[in-house]
Order: C-alpha cells, then sequence, then structure tokens
C-alpha cells in the first residue's frame, strides 16, 4: 500500500511542448524581455534598497545586489533551459510535474500562488503610498482613513484595493493588450530611472561611500535582527523577483522555444545593471543613514534639492509598481489555469473565455481576494515570505535541470544550461544561502504555508490529479 502511495503522487507528467489550452500567440521576445522588466523593477529598487542600505548593508548594499543578482542569473539559466525544452504553462510548476512528479509540482505551484498572490497585493500597498502622496501634493488627497489599512488605523486601503481591479479588467481584456500598457509603462519607468542617473551622477560625494561595509558581510545583533551584506543581499533579492514570470508566458510566446530565454536572460541582465548602478549612486548622493524611508530615491533627489526631479521620478515609480503588478497578477493567473488543468485544483478555474480568450474566472476570483487583503491587510513584512517561497523555487528549478539531464538525456534542448550541473549546482547553493539569511519569523510562516498546501494535496488533488485518470 505505501509502495502504492509512493508511486501515486510521484507520478511524472510526460513532456509535451504542445500546448493544452486555447490561449492566443501573441507575445514576441521583445514583449516578453519588456514583459520581465515590468514585473522585476519595482518596490526592490525603489523602497528596499534604501531600507537595506540604512539597516543591513551600508554603502555595500552595491554588493547585496550583485550577490543576490548572481544566485538569480544560476537560477535563470536553469529556467531558460526548462522553459524551452519542457515548455508547458505554469513556469516552475510545470517543470517539477515532469522532473520530479505530482506531489513536488504540487508544493511548488503552492508556493508559487504565494509568491505571486502576496507580491501584488504587497505592491498595491506600495504603489498606494506614492500614489496617495501624489494626490496630496496637487491638493486632490484622500482622507487618511481611506489609505490606511484597519491594522495601521484607517478603514481600507481604498487605492490599493482599486488599482487591482483596474488591473483586473486590463487582463480580462486579454494579454496583447496587458503588454501594450506594459510597454508604454515599462518606457516611463526606465525614463525615471534615466532621469534619477542623469542628476545623480553628478552629485556623487565619494565620502558617502566610507565605511563602505558598515555592518560586515554577516551578523546577528541582540535583538535577533540580521545585518550585512548578506542579510541586505536576501532582502533586496525582492528586487530580482519577477524574472520567472516571462516562463509563465510559454503559450502564449509566438516563438516559445527561442523567445523566452531570450525574455529571461535578457531582462534579468537589463535590471542586474540598473540595479547596481542606481544603488552605487543613490549611497554616493547622500549618506546611507538616511536612506531608510519608504521613498528613499526620491527623498535624495529632494536632499540635493532636486525637486523637479524627485516629482518626476516618483511618477515613474508610480507606473513602475503598476507594470510589476500586472506581470505578476498575470503569472498567478496563468499558474492556477494550469494547476486546474491538471486537476490539482477545481476544473471550474481551468475554463477560458472564448470571445477573450482569457481566464475570465481565475482573474476575477484571485483580483477580487487581493483587491481585499490590499485593502485590509498590511503586507509590508511579508516581502521577505515572498522571497523564502521564490528561492525555494529556485532551488528545485536547478534541481530539475541536473535531474532532467539524467532522466532524459535525449530531449531537445533549443537553449542549454552552460557548464551542467555546476551552474545549476551553484544556483541550488547560492538561492539555498539567501533562505538560510532570511529570518526565523519567515521560515515559521512558510512552513505553515507549505503544511496547509500538503493537507489540500491529500485532501483533494491526488484523488482529482488528471494523471490518477489516465
Ligand atoms: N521585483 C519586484 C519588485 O521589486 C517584485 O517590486
Amino acid at each position: 500500500m505505501l509502495t502504492n502511495m509512493f508511486k501515486q503522487i510521484f507520478r511524472t507528467k510526460p513532456i509535451s511542448l504542445k500546448s493544452e489550452g486555447e490561449l492566443k500567440r501573441c507575445l514576441s521576445a521583445f514583449d516578453l524581455t519588456l514583459l520581465g522588466i515590468g514585473a522585476i523593477i519595482g518596490t526592490g529598487i525603489f523602497v528596499l534598497t534604501g531600507i537595506a542600505a540604512a539597516n543591513q548593508s551600508g554603502p555595500a548594499v552595491v554588493l547585496s545586489f550583485v550577490v543576490s543578482g548572481t544566485a538569480c542569473a544560476f537560477a535563470a539559466l536553469a529556467y531558460a533551459e526548462l522553459a524551452a525544452a519542457v515548455g508547458g504553462c505554469g513556469s516552475a510548476y510545470g517543470y517539477s510535474y515532469v522532473a520530479f512528479g505530482e506531489i513536488v509540482a504540487w508544493i511548488i505551484g503552492w508556493i508559487l500562488l504565494l509568491e505571486y498572490s502576496v507580491s501584488v497585493a504587497a505592491v498595491a500597498n506600495g504603489w498606494s503610498g506614492y500614489f496617495s502622496n501624489a494626490l496630496h501634493a496637487i491638493g486632490m488627497g484622500l482622507p487618511e482613513s481611506l489609505t490606511k489599512s484597519p491594522e495601521l488605523g484607517g478603514i481600507i486601503n481604498l487605492p490599493a484595493s482599486l488599482i487591482i481591479l483596474i488591473l483586473m479588467g486590463m487582463l480580462i481584456k486579454g494579454a496583447k493588450q496587458s503588454a501594450q500598457l506594459n510597454t508604454a509603462m515599462v518606457f516611463i519607468k526606465i525614463l525615471a530611472i534615466s532621469v534619477f542617473i542623469g542628476v545623480a551622477v553628478f552629485n556623487v560625494h565619494p565620502e558617502n561611500w566610507h565605511p563602505f561595509m558598515p555592518y560586515g558581510w554577516f551578523n546577528t545583533l541582540p535583538d535577533g535582527k540580521t545585518v550585512g551584506v548578506l542579510a541586505g543581499a536576501s532582502l533586496v533579492f525582492f528586487a530580482y523577483v519577477g524574472f520567472d514570470a516571462v516562463s509563465t508566458a510559454v503559450e502564449e510566446a509566438k516563438n516559445p522555444q527561442r523567445d523566452v530565454p531570450i525574455g529571461i536572460i535578457a531582462s534579468l541582465t537589463f535590471c542586474t545593471i540598473i540595479y547596481v548602478i542606481v544603488a552605487g549612486l543613490l549611497t554616493g548622493i547622500v549618506p546611507y543613514t538616511s536612506l531608510g524611508v519608504d521613498h528613499p530615491v526620491a527623498f535624495a533627489l529632494e536632499s540635493i534639492g532636486y525637486n523637479w526631479a524627485s516629482a518626476l521620478v516618483s511618477t515613474g515609480v508610480i507606473a513602475g509598481l503598476t507594470t510589476v503588478m500586472l506581470v505578476l497578477y498575470y503569472g498567478l493567473t496563468r499558474i492556477i489555469l494550469a494547476m486546474s488543468r491538471d486537476g490539482l485544483l477545481t476544473p471550474y478555474l481551468a475554463k477560458v473565455n472564448p470571445s477573450t480568450q482569457t481566464p475570465v474566472r481565475v482573474i476575477m476570483i484571485t483580483g477580487v481576494i487581493m483587491s481585499v487583503a490590499a485593502g485590509l491587510i498590511p503586507l509590508g513584512a511579508l516581502a521577505e515570505l515572498v522571497n523564502i517561497g521564490t528561492l525555494a523555487a529556485f532551488v528545485l528549478v536547478c534541481l530539475g535541470v541536473i535531474v532532467l539531464r539524467r532522466t532524459q538525456p535525449k530531449l531537445t534542448r533549443p537553449f542549454k544550461n552552460p557548464f551542467s550541473p555546476l551552474f545549476p549546482a551553484l544556483g541550488m547553493v547560492s538561492c539555498g544561502a539567501l533562505m538560510a539569511f532570511l529570518p526565523q519569523q519567515t521560515w515559521t510562516r512558510f512552513l505553515m504555508w507549505l503544511g496547509l498546501g500538503i493537507v489540500i494535496y491529500f485532501v483533494y488533488s491526488i484523488r482529482h490529479s488528471k494523471l490518477k485518470k489516465s
């Protein structure tokens, strides 16, 4: 009986590059790269850089970005190989179904649901902060009770709630329309960053870079807080979350085997370069100790007397955070779609609306849930929860490359990870290490979410899995 159960939960899916759904193939390599940049550049660089510089890394936050960027690069190469060779909808979830079997796939899918949904709601809160500030600046500010969740003394964070509903409408209309909005917003975001770089580069005071590494590499303070470049790296890792969303668009890519690897690697490379430049300049124009605010980039520009640039950059941040939410929301719906098609979640969710060719039910259900959550719960602390989940998924994707090279050596791999198994192994080690640098509380929450997922698997999914029926 035990062997039987073992066989059931580790049943693997055959590789099929054929699309199972009826989504429209409309995205090019360029669209996919912009989709990646849309998802990647957001709260991480615009908010967490300052917090990490002030509290954990000092000016060496630049190194924190290099460390987590390197871990992401290994993971990105693994994603690129699997996206091109295994394809299928649902990102890391889909690959692990092929490489490891159902229960691991379920766990990864379950983790990705956490990653994407919590990210969207958290970024919506950040968006609301900038947006409300902008409204105040033009004399149209909302009362505080409508911009704060109950825990912070308000009634509802209305802008956070509403922006998710607006994005819901966009996604229902279709991937191409969403991609077009994304393209426009990404350009505004890049423009804002260029303005910052253009101003900052002429205002650097090298003495701000000393001491460069005030908290060392890694230290635990008496109150349990972790500091140092590596602790900073596991926080700013949030800035890279999202490049994996490109791989959820496999079914809507025109030429997925070529374009998805390009989209993943190009967007990650671009963002890493931008991050290092921005983090270096930010800590060069003002002392790092002053950056622990919720709008550090705008704040730094104001501090050096460039109010116009600060306003412009804030506008770009509002656009930037919008694209992050849009792409992560998009990724979330595609993962649920894949899981429900496989029978692990109810088939009710798998329906694609014939006229819009989008999964309207999933978009609406998740949109309403995230909108309520974003309105009522302050989600700031959950960034670390997002990180731990994402890192766990990255570790398994890297392992997937090694496993599949052994179990399916003949598989056509349009994109091959160089130096396998060394690079995937380095990916596992570096992402695993970043997980280890996260606080204890984050681990507890993460394990609770995993526990819930495992219960659902054994109560529902194991019996309704399509693989069981076939
Ligand atoms: N990488 C995304 C951000 O920084 C999630 O907002």
